[in-house]
């Protein structure tokens, strides 16, 4: 896991050609194997240091709890938001880049979205609820943002100091880690 403080999360990601993308069901199987190590919900591929326009998300992992998502394995490829809402929500939000960090972000309920699956099929929906939030935050890796963008002047002050440890490679994970040092 790439970890805050590494360059590729600051870069805007390509497009991928995906008839044209050498082992590209191979990446996508270790991403979801990397995502299930790391018990988070969703990856994008800068988190595992490729600027490339695809992410996953897992919400099979809540599916105890949450049985409607029982099997959601999903795959996004060269992914846009077409349309947001105009009404927006605040939900806590964390990121496996951004270990012991969790703030709340206020972002559009439900977006309009377009992308590829992991067969190249086209799929443009209107998305909600936790599904919304968590494209919206695997989005925004794909342009070189992270979720802390979102916050206020404030909130950004209270946690600057575990930020800079963070690139000093300070920070606790349970996960394999490539930090900045
Ligand atoms: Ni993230």
């Amino acid at each position: 896991m790439y970890i805050f403080g590494q360059p590729v999360l600051r870069k805007v990601a390509e497009d991928i050609d995906p008839e044209n993308y050498p082992n590209l069901q191979e990446l996508i199987d270790n991403m979801f194997e990397t995502l299930r190590r790391s018990e988070g919900v969703g990856l994008a591929a800068p988190q595992v240091g490729l600027p490339i326009r695809l992410f996953i998300v897992d919400l099979d992992v809540l599916s105890e709890d949450e049985p409607q998502y029982k099997g959601y394995l999903k795959t996004f490829i060269n992914p846009e938001i077409v349309e947001v809402s105009e009404e927006t929500c605040s939900m806590s939000e964390g990121c496996l880049s951004i270990p012991g960090i969790n703030e709340s972000v206020k972002r559009p309920s439900k977006v309009l979205v377009n992308y590829l699956d992991e067969k190249f099929e086209e799929h443009e929906l209107w998305l909600e609820g936790f599904e919304a939030r968590v494209f919206q935050h695997e989005y925004d890796h794909l342009d070189g943002k992270m979720f802390i963008d979102h916050l206020s002047p404030f909130r950004k002050q209270i946690i600057k100091s575990k930020l800079i440890a963070m690139t000093k490679g300070k920070f606790n994970a349970s996960y394999k880690c490539k930090a900045n040092r």
